[in-house]
């Protein structure tokens, strides 16, 4: 990247199309979907921690506690009907995401979304990781016994609590709780993903949520925060870009700069506009968005028992000795390395 002046989104562009960039490496949070219609977590008024008072818990993130789901699942439940994937759709910024793999040089998405939107704007299964879990497979929590996907979905809709068929206990979706581990596959791809990083986009995270939160400090390349607010250490290197605003304008204008706004616009209507959400598509009688998927799921499952469980036992070893997420105290939310698990 040329190093005279400040570099900004256009010195990005050229470093990227230049062919300076071979491996980036993007780490989003809730902010990239909010223009999904799904809200984030923190943002004052509009962010769900903000607006759950419904569920009457004793602190928002009580929510994602697995302590407290032991004792009221309901809560969770609640608000996991209304989060539930498919019912909403990709957002430009994801269809970026779709971009970046197009031109061949998405190394990785490090995800806390758990609305897999991610795949649904078309990127393939092995550039995401979700970092902080997803809906994909449901457990128990007791004897881990796995419950399906439709089993789960039609207890919910019926608004009971799902129990396990083989032990009574409570069955929650494979999303990381606070006090619960981040998935092996986040622990076995990180490290060299971050050595093999040339560009890393930060985007619609507050970064307060460890150890996700100390990635963007852990690598070396220039780095591009798009967000609403500054966060983490952005603004401490010299080689940093910060684009404040909604990260859907920020993309488009780093894509136009690229020469890509075309394709990214392309990929968007195809996602966006004939994309239909489960009920539109229940409604047209056509083969379901949950049939979609299902499919991809299945996929994703088999490449993951095929490719991944060889080595699992070795990352086992290693998630065992890490303790689970947890929320940055206000000095560690500055110093984000300071609390770094990874
Ligand atoms: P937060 O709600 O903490 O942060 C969202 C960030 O995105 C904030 O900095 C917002 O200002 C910004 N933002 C919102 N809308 C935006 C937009 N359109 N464009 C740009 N920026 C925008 O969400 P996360 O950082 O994802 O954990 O939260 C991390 C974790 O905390 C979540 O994964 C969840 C939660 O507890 C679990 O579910 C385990």
């Amino acid at each position: 990247m040329p190093s005279n002046g400040k570099p900004d989104l256009s010195t990005m562009a050229d470093y990227i199309t230049k062919g300076g960039v071979s491996s980036v490496v993007v780490m989003v949070g809730a902010g990239i979907s909010t223009a999904a219609g799904i809200p984030d977590f923190r943002s004052p008024k509009t962010g769900l921690y903000h607006n759950l008072s419904r569920l009457k818990l004793p602190y928002a993130e009580a929510v994602f506690d697995i302590d407290y789901f032991r004792k009221q699942p309901e809560a969770f439940y609640t608000l996991a009907q209304e989060l539930y994937p498919g019912k909403f759709k990709p957002t430009l910024f994801h269809s970026f995401l779709k971009v970046l793999e197009e031109k061949g040089i998405l190394r990785r998405v490090y995800t806390q979304n758990i609305d897999t939107l991610e795949e649904i704007a078309g990127v393939e299964a092995d550039k995401v990781v979700y970092a902080h879990g997803s809906f994909a497979e449901n457990h128990c929590i007791d004897c881990h016994a796995e419950m399906s996907k439709e089993d789960l979905r039609e207890i919910m809709e019926k608004d009971d609590i799902p129990r396990c068929k083989k032990c009574k206990g409570l069955v929650k979706p494979d999303i990381v709780f606070f006090g619960e581990n981040l998935p092996a596959r986040f622990f076995k791809l990180l490290d060299n993903d971050l050595s093999a990083a040339d560009l890393v986009i930060v985007a619609g995270t507050s970064l307060q949520v460890h150890p996700f939160a100390s990635l963007p400090s852990q690598v070396s390349c220039p780095r591009i925060l798009f967000n609403l607010e500054a966060v983490g250490d952005f603004g401490r290197r010299k080689t940093d870009v910060i684009r404040l605003g909604a990260c859907d304008e920020g993309i488009r204008d780093l894509a136009d700069q690229c020469g890509w706004g075309k394709r990214l616009t392309e990929l968007w209507e195809s996602k966006s506009k004939k994309w239909k959400s489960v009920e539109e598509e229940e409604e047209a009688g056509a083969k379901t968005q949950k049939e979609v998927l299902k499919a991809v799921n299945q996929e994703a499952k088999e490449e993951k028992i095929d490719g991944e469980d060889k080595e699992s036992k070795e990352v086992e070893k290693i998630t065992e000795q890490i303790s689970g997420i947890e929320i940055a105290d206000e000095t560690s939310s500055k110093e984000t390395s300071s609390k770094s698990k990874v």
